[in-house]
């Protein structure tokens, strides 16, 4: 292992850059056996600067090797949030006998002989599977002097209109573009002006189809819009879902505008898109987060290098109590670095109770439970004596959390200490959990993923004990497992 992966706070089972600055993921694309993964990057510190395009590649989505800076600040900007895709067509007209990836993202700089950020989208693409990539010379290729905040183009092949479609974020809606060859684009239509959380700008969208519980032959579309950091608003930035319908030009929103979906109920997951051209004999979309928070993402404790992302994730949508969710799970290929298991026998915990367990630093923990009515329990991480992070579900406020007040390091900020909380409704009180711990995060799914909270921590120690204990009520652990995770670095 690489000395620079052996620092205090360095995850251990999650991508962060070798050295300085990472926000968020972008351009992330499967071609050729391999997973792309760009992300906005400040090669030259560990604070958010001039943003680059880094690389990393993995075969896995586990495993990823750092790759040279993809995309450099230009002579119309630096390079912010955008995609990648395959134009198996091309359509674009780049290539000659083979297909290519072109990147579609957004140059900002300002407008002449002004203080106002101009920003425009453009394009870059690569022969050679992402190790080099030529700017387009036609760019930039979409602009709109009149609206400021136009950035993180997100597109994708919509084959039954034989268009490339672009959401892209525009102030405070998505407005959607066609495009036959990703050169010229049209505008279609815009959404979400009224709809959903406006605490903050709107950015990073994205938008794709997934069968309802499990029926290909029902399919809705999933609206993903991350909202900016409000100094209002206790949680920062966070990033919310829509679902509805899709024709190749509009989005209908299958819910009232006042109903707000949060994809994640932790701080710390943010400006999260999709994977393109995941083949379809492999069918799922896959998803990744940045693992930080606006409110607080500069000032976090580590040194060398700044930020990592969540878990990849295989998202659905499931219908739970009758409503239309979207579930997140970790992607399969976390078994790569499964190592030991153990596997526990059935326990009872009576009110009061507590059982205390042992664990590998880097685990999956993973309970099925059987919750008395009025049952309130809490599973606590002992990173040392002072040191602990608490989950805990509550069944009389159907209230699921995550208290990190005495999780290690938050004088960095006054936002961070703090307990994150989610409404859970468990059938027949029913609760199954699966956490992964790192070096310096945690992350919940809780039911088959249908509440997900991702948090950072700094604790001084890794954690080597757990506590299970009932506060109210009798429980039933009838499913328990630990699984050591090894080091992917
Ligand atoms: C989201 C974001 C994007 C922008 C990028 C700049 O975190 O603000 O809207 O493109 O970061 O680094």
């Amino acid at each position: 292992m690489h000395e620079l992966y052996k620092e205090m706070y360095r995850p251990q089972f999650h991508f962060s850059p070798k050295k300085n600055w990472m926000n968020d993921p972008n351009g992330m694309v499967f071609f050729k056996g391999e997973y792309h993964l760009f992300f906005q990057y400040h090669p030259h510190g560990t604070e958010w600067g001039p943003m680059h395009w880094g690389h990393a590649i993995s075969e896995d989505l586990i495993h990823w090797e750092e790759m040279p800076i993809a995309l450099y600040p230009d002579e119309h900007g630096v390079i912010f949030s955008g995609c990648a895709v395959v134009d198996w067509n091309n359509t674009t007209g780049f290539f000659e006998d083979e297909p290519g990836l072109v990147a579609v993202y957004t140059n900002t700089d300002q407008y002449p002989d002004s203080e106002r950020s101009r920003q425009r989208q453009s394009l870059a693409y690569s022969k050679d599977q992402g190790r080099s990539w030529i700017k387009y010379q036609g760019n930039p290729v979409l602009v709109d002097e009149s609206i400021t905040d136009f950035r993180d183009p997100k597109v994708f092949w919509h084959q039954e209109t034989k268009k490339w479609v672009m959401v892209l974020a525009t102030e405070q809606s998505i407005t959607l573009y066609t495009s036959d060859n990703l050169l010229e684009w049209e505008r279609a239509s815009e959404f979400g002006a009224t709809a959903g959380s406006h605490d903050g700008v709107w950015e990073c969208p994205d938008l794709f189809p997934l069968p309802l519980d499990g029926d290909e032959t029902n399919q809705k579309w999933v609206m993903i819009v991350s909202i900016g950091d409000n100094p209002q608003y206790k949680e920062g930035s966070r990033t919310q879902y829509f679902i509805g319908e899709f024709d190749g030009q509009t989005f209908i929103n299958n819910h009232s505008d006042d109903t707000i979906l949060w994809l994640d109920h932790g701080r710390d997951n943010y400006a999260g898109v999709s994977w393109s051209d995941i083949p379809i004999q492999d069918g799922r979309r896959m998803y990744i987060g940045w693992m930080s928070n606006w409110r607080y993402a500069n000032q976090v404790p580590t040194s060398v290098w700044r930020s990592s992302m969540t878990i990849p994730r295989e998202l659905s949508l499931k219908t739970v109590h009758n409503k239309v969710r979207l579930m997140q799970q970790p992607v399969r290929e976390l078994e790569t670095i499964k190592e030991s298991v153990t596997e526990h026998k059935q326990k009872v915990i009576m009110e009061n109770d507590v059982i205390k367990q042992s664990i590998p630093p880097l685990c999956e923990l993973h309970l099925k439970m059987d919750l008395e009515e009025k049952a309130h329990f809490e599973l606590t991480f002992h990173h040392s004596r002072e040191e602990n992070t608490t989950i805990s579900y509550d069944s009389n406020r159907e209230l699921l959390s995550l208290n990190r007040e005495e999780s290690g390091d938050s004088q960095f900020s006054d936002s961070f200490s703090t307990i994150q909380s989610a409404e859970l409704q468990t059938e027949e009180g029913n609760l199954e959990l699966k956490i992964l711990l790192d070096r310096a995060s945690v992350e919940l799914f809780a039911n088959s993923g249908e509440v997900t909270m991702t948090s950072l921590i700094f604790p001084e120690e890794l954690a080597q004990e757990i506590s299970l204990a009932s506060k109210e009520g009798k429980i039933v652990v009838k499913h328990f497992t630990i699984t050591e995770l090894a080091s992917i670095w």
